[in-house]
């Protein structure tokens, strides 16, 4: 951690006399949020308490000062680099004036909310090693606050509380077996003076859970397995009676843990007091090797309601049973009251990986309605009579057959916005198709992705023609915007953006919803129409959700801006089109903000590869190893989309020094793991003589696309010259 305390008076004391504030009332103000505050979080408009703004997750907010009248107005009011070239995905937290994220490796920040001034920093010194088990880059989604103090969950696997004044750890606990590879990306939650927190790894092998630590002392309350255990011992409660008789065969669940972790959404309902957690995928992906007697293997891809003070199961709703294509239902869960059929009903929204919008009734987990809320082809529909997905079943594993979502989901963790002006849940969509297949003689490797399922198959080859590839990528991949009309299960407007992996959603009683893109915009909407209102360039694409908060009167909207997430890092050439910023940020905007980014060019490089060698064979398997071990950070078909390396583009230098990176890993503590023991030497090689080619294949297309510019640019001026010549013999 800094040395922060003095930089803390020095930075907000002359601001904060200004408005009367001093040390001692920021303290009581931070100390009394409890837990009636955040139950009525929704009346404090100024403030931005917990991760969906109120325990409902609506992230709708009723301050309506920025409005569809004046949203054109806005401008920068100030922004804050926080050093980093990784995804962003944080939600702030707006206390009093106080705005506190979180970067990538998990870093706090505490920022001034009417200048972006720093005024602590806290670094949990995550080990950059560690960054080789975080299956969707190094995130974090945010902090929690309550009576005075933070709680931020690290990369690799901790739970800290940190003073929310100083940034100074209070507590802190290790809520992993470190020998596996678990990472926390997910924001926790508070209840009842609990810290709810989960984790991720299933597409590595896990065994999810979620555990309740007493905010106060750090002690461990309880922990809810989502998956059985070893079925040899009896079920350790009532959720493992429901869910062991629904995993069957010696598979690899019993090996590698099943998955099922809950890495990202919850919410909380006082009034029933039930606390909602939403459920991942299996490890591995494919049924037949993780369970190959069948059965729906809960509670994998499900909503799971729980007794907060006990952990107790009360009720599971599985959206996908037998999951079997990476659909988790970990996506963002949102609690409404909605008049349906003519009755007031208390529901749960979700729009999961795979591709449904589900409406179902919080209290019971009774289904209510689903729909498609893009194109998909791995169901037809989900029958009403019993609340499952009916699959098409020759689809799965078939070989050139496109199947729609794929394991990036329909929808992923960027989260939706429910407005109760409108009554329209706003979902950030992705269209993108995969082509699932099988692994041949699949086995277990504890360093890298365990999903059995190959997961290049469905992207473009690189030995097609290139360009025509390319422009098939983008075309597949796409991404919009839904204003999605929850009680008719029908969208009421769409906006189409560039491409998919857009940002997480905010709406407002300004008759505003606000999206970040991933091409580098923050963008304003009427909230009735889906009419576009306003934009500004952010230079990097934006994943993160905006949240919106006041300060002396005036409101903002703020917003982090980082391009990254597993979309960016595996995305290849589908993911090409979105922006890289010179730096991570924390962006806010007010009615007549005059700030400026400072001016930015991406630089331009070409590829310096060494003479083509090697034979078809060692290229063959070159990549082969590399989409087994590599393309995970580096992008599918080394073409990368992220700020991890393009490994095309390697210096003389990298070359020369390949082996050393990649063997015994000489930038370990930069995050790029080392494979020794995993590869050989001429594993390597054939690594290195694959991206060797694709380094010639990139520049042999560079060089195809200026002689085709030089051909198209010749063309014009003989054109030109035609009609000044055909003009002069007219006139
Ligand atoms: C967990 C993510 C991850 C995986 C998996 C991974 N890398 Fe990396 N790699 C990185 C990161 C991050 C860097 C950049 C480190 C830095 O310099 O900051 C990097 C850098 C490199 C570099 C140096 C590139 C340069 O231009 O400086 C090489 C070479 C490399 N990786 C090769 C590989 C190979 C080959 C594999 C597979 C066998 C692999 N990496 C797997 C994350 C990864």
């Amino acid at each position: 951690m800094k040395k922060i305390v003095p930089a803390f008076i020095l930075l907000i004391l002359p601001a904060a006399t200004a408005v009367a504030v001093d040390a001692d009332k920021l303290r009581a103000a931070l100390a009394a949020i409890d837990t009636p505050r955040l139950v009525k979080a929704g009346a404090e408009p100024q403030n931005w308490l917990a991760h969906g703004r109120t325990y409902d997750e609506q992230r709708y907010s009723p301050l309506d000062k920025i409005n569809d009248k004046n949203a054109k107005d806005l401008g920068l009011a100030w922004y804050f680099d926080t050093h980093t070239q990784r995804g962003l995905e944080a939600t702030p937290i707006v206390v009093d004036g106080i705005i506190y994220t979180t970067g990538s490796w998990s870093v706090v920040f505490a920022n001034d909310a009417r200048t972006g001034k720093l005024i602590w920093q806290y670094d949990p010194q995550v080990p950059k090693a560690w960054g080789a088990k975080a299956c969707c880059d190094v995130v974090n989604r945010g902090v929690a606050v309550y009576q005075g103090r933070l709680y931020v969950g690290t990369l690799d696997g901790r739970l800290v509380a940190l003073d929310a004044l100083t940034g100074k750890p209070a507590w802190e606990v290790n809520t992993i077996d470190r020998t596996k590879p678990y990472t926390i990306t997910g924001a926790p939650r508070i209840v009842k003076g609990k810290v709810i927190i989960g984790n991720g790894g299933a597409d590595y092998a896990v065994r999810g859970y979620v555990t309740a630590y007493d905010a106060a002392t750090g002690k461990q309350v309880w922990r809810f397995y989502t998956v059985p255990g070893d079925p040899a011992q009896p079920p350790a409660s009532r959720a493992m009676q429901v869910a062991a008789p629904t995993w069957k065969g010696a598979g690899e669940w019993l090996k590698i843990g099943g998955g099922g972790t809950v890495w990202d959404s919850m919410a909380y309902d006082p009034e029933l007091d039930l606390l909602y957690i939403g459920v991942g995928n299996g490890s591995p992906w494919n049924r037949a090797i993780r369970s190959p007697g069948g059965g729906d293997n809960l509670f994998l891809s499900s909503i799971v309601a729980l007794k907060p003070d006990t952990g107790e199961y009360v009720w599971h709703y599985q959206t996908t049973p037998g999951d079997n294509w990476d659909y988790t239902a970990t996506q963002h869960m949102i609690l409404a009251d909605l008049e349906i059929a003519g009755r007031l009903r208390k529901v749960i929204l979700q729009a999961p990986k795979n591709g449904f919008f589900y409406v179902l009734d919080r209290a019971t987990g009774g289904f209510i309605s689903a729909a498609p809320y893009v194109y998909v082809n791995w169901a037809t529909g989900v029958d009403p009579k019993t609340g499952r997905p009916v699959e098409t079943q020759e689809q799965y594993l078939k070989k050139d057959k496109l199947t729609f979502p794929s394991p990036f989901g329909a929808h992923n963790w960027h989260p939706m916005s429910f407005s109760p002006q409108t009554r329209l849940v706003y979902i950030p969509a992705l269209d993108i198709p995969f082509m699932y297949s099988h692994v041949p003689g699949y086995r277990y490797n504890p360093r890298t992705w365990n999903v059995a399922v190959n997961p290049a198959a469905g992207a473009p080859k690189p030995d097609m023609d290139q360009m025509l590839d390319r422009k098939i990528a983008r075309a597949l991949a796409k991404g919009h915007l839904s204003a999605w009309d929850p009680v008719k299960q029908k969208e009421a407007w769409r906006v189409q953006h560039a491409g998919p992996w857009n940002g997480g959603v905010l709406s407002t009683a300004g008759n505003l919803v606000f999206q970040g893109t991933a091409d580098g915009r923050l963008v304003a909407y009427a909230a009735d129409t889906g009419k576009k209102l306003w934009e500004a360039p952010t230079q990097s694409g934006v994943i993160a959700p905006p949240v919106t908060y006041a300060v002396d009167g005036e409101q903002y909207v703020a917003v982090m801006a980082g391009w990254g997430g597993v979309f960016a890092l595996v995305g290849g050439a589908g993911a090409e089109f979105a922006k890289h910023g010179p730096e991570g940020r924390l962006l806010a905007f007010k009615l007549g903000g005059k700030e400026k980014l400072p001016p930015y060019t991406p630089p331009v490089r070409l590829p310096e590869p060494p003479p083509l060698t090697a034979g078809e064979e060692t290229l063959a398997k070159g990549g082969t190893l590399y989409h087994q071990h590599c393309f995970v950070c580096h992008g599918t078909h080394a073409v990368s989309a992220s700020d991890v390396p393009d490994l095309r583009y390697m210096s003389a230098a990298t070359h020369k020094s390949f082996p050393d990176i990649v063997l015994p890993g000489a930038y370990r503590d930069r995050g790029m793991p080392g494979f020794d023991g995993v590869l050989s030497r001429e594993d390597a090689a054939a690594v290195h003589a694959y991206l060797v080619k694709r380094g010639h294949d990139e520049l042999a297309e560079k060089h195809a696309a200026s002689v085709w510019l030089a051909i198209k640019n010749i063309a014009y001026s003989i054109m030109a010259a035609a009609i000044k010549l055909l003009v002069s013999i007219t006139s």
